[in-house]
């Protein structure tokens, strides 16, 4: 059974170190930089920390915080899954409960930026009603919007 919980600690961000994930060319994989990033959002306005277990063990990360330019918006800024447990629906779920957060803090939609070639990404996007969004902020992968 996979279990969802809410995270407030920097230290609990740690469990992303060495972390990996491969789709065709894409290689995802977590390095410090990226780790303290996660922290310094941790405690912006509004956001929202998951992780997943499944029997105690790691089974998935993810971040939604209000560190975007277009005032009122929620940046879902990190998903990740472990491998192992990919196509069971946690991604789904992340994604849910990321939606459920930003409408009941009254926000106008969620943004997300995603690799050209993460075509899992871009499909989970897709199913929740995400539309690619043409960013004048970046042009290196498909920004993802979902208006409220
Ligand atoms: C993207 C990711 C979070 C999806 O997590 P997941 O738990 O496998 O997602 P779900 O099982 O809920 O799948 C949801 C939908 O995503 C899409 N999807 C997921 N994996 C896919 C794949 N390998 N190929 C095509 N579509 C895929 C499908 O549309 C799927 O819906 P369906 O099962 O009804 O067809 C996961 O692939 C992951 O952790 N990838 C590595 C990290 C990453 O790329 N994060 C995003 C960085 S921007």
């Amino acid at each position: 059974m996979i279990e969802y919980f809410t995270i407030t600690k920097p230290e609990e961000i740690d469990v992303l170190h060495g972390k990996t994930a491969q789709y065709r060319t894409l290689n995802i994989q977590y390095d410090n930089e990226t780790i303290q990033y996660l922290k310094d959002h941790l405690h912006t306005k509004n956001s929202l920390y998951l992780i997943a277990k499944e029997n105690n063990a790691f089974a998935g990360f993810c971040s939604i915080d209000s560190d975007w330019w277009e005032k009122g918006f929620l940046f879902l800024r990190e998903i990740y899954v472990e491998p192992r447990l990919h196509r069971q629906g946690i991604g789904s779920e992340f994604v849910q409960r990321c939606i459920a957060h930003a409408q009941k803090h009254g926000t106008k939609g969620i943004v997300t930026e995603t690799a050209f070639n993460n075509l899992p990404m871009q499909k989970l996007c897709s199913k929740f009603g995400f539309a690619e969004w043409e960013n004048p902020e970046w042009k290196e992968g498909v920004t993802y919007k979902l208006l409220f």
